[in-house]
């Protein structure tokens, strides 16, 4: 029976001792047997040196790690945290080719360029990014109502400093809502080519493509509040959604929050969030 184990967020790199949490969580990973595609997605490795010297490394001692498991097919798409530079290098480099040429290199799909197709299903992936769609509405910090340039500048009313910090660590010569429209329609090409292959179609999306997949939604806490605009965003809820009703089993998953949300269905789509956090990954097992 084809399995697909379904994670995100592993964050791999970051800290010696959840690294150690993520290897225990693969080794339990051995007692389900042959895995036919083992997909991640997005904030899969990062370290904390951001230059070009360290790029990479903890993403290929990860798939190392889980190439080490019964595993025919690993897929990953990136995370905002796998696009982290310093000045050094360019996020949408990162993003469009170095993800790619590391892919390449370990023997793994990027998601980001193409789908992964097993006999009996497609995986689409994608980051998406944040166009602010999923901000609280009429949201006021200090007084001030909240605008696109605080969202830009992930910068509160009042503040002197970033709140967000994609604010510091993602260069790129688009704004959000430039890298996002692009981000989004090269995945919605992606999805329809997917459609035309397989009659089912797992969706992977970092951000999430809906308001209901953030299960951070503090209605009472204004600043936290602000950080819902950098959840994802609803166009890729939309571009998800225009493919549904067509004779399709679809389920679409979402990490990002590090808080599990659903499922949920709409329009016959199941929609999850997996809702892994530093320390402790989760997963989803598909069986087909
Ligand atoms: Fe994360
Ligand atoms: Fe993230």
């Amino acid at each position: 029976m084809a399995k697909t184990i379904i994670t995100a967020d592993l964050h791999f790199g970051i800290h010696e001792q959840y690294d150690e949490i993520v290897e225990s969580f693969l080794q339990n990973l051995q007692s389900l047997g042959e895995i036919d595609s083992f997909v991640i997605i997005g904030d899969v490795a990062e370290s904390l040196e951001l230059d070009s010297r360290h790029f990479g490394n903890n993403h290929k001692k990860l798939f190392k790690l889980i190439q080490q498991l019964p595993v025919e097919n690993i897929a990953f798409c990136a995370g905002n945290h796998d696009i982290w530079t310093n000045r050094g290098l360019d996020s949408w480099e990162i993003l469009t080719e170095r993800l790619k040429a590391l892919a390449d290199d370990s023997g793994v799909t990027y998601l980001e360029a193409n789908n992964l197709y097993t006999e009996e299903a497609a995986i689409v992936g994608t980051m998406g990014h944040y166009d602010y769609s999923l901000a609280t509405k009429g949201l006021e910090i200090n007084g001030i109502k909240v605008n696109d340039d605080h969202y830009e500048t992930k910068t509160p009313p009042g503040y002197e400093t970033p709140l967000w910090n994609d604010a510091l660590y993602i260069h790129w010569s688009y704004g959000d809502k430039g890298a996002c429209e692009k981000i989004c329609s090269a995945f919605d090409k992606r999805l329809d080519e997917a459609m035309k292959k397989r009659d089912r179609i797992i969706v992977a999306t970092h951000t999430v493509p809906m308001l209901e997949m953030n299960g951070h939604q503090y209605k009472e806490k204004p600043m936290s509040n602000f950080l819902n605009a950098f959840s994802g965003t609803a166009r890729l809820g939309e571009i998800i959604l225009s493919h549904a009703n067509k004779g399709k089993a679809i389920k679409a998953f979402s990490g990002h929050t590090h808080l599990a949300a659903g499922p949920i269905l709409i329009n016959d789509v199941e929609f999850h969030n997996i809702g892994s956090d530093y320390g402790t990954p989760k997963f989803i097992v598909l069986e087909r």
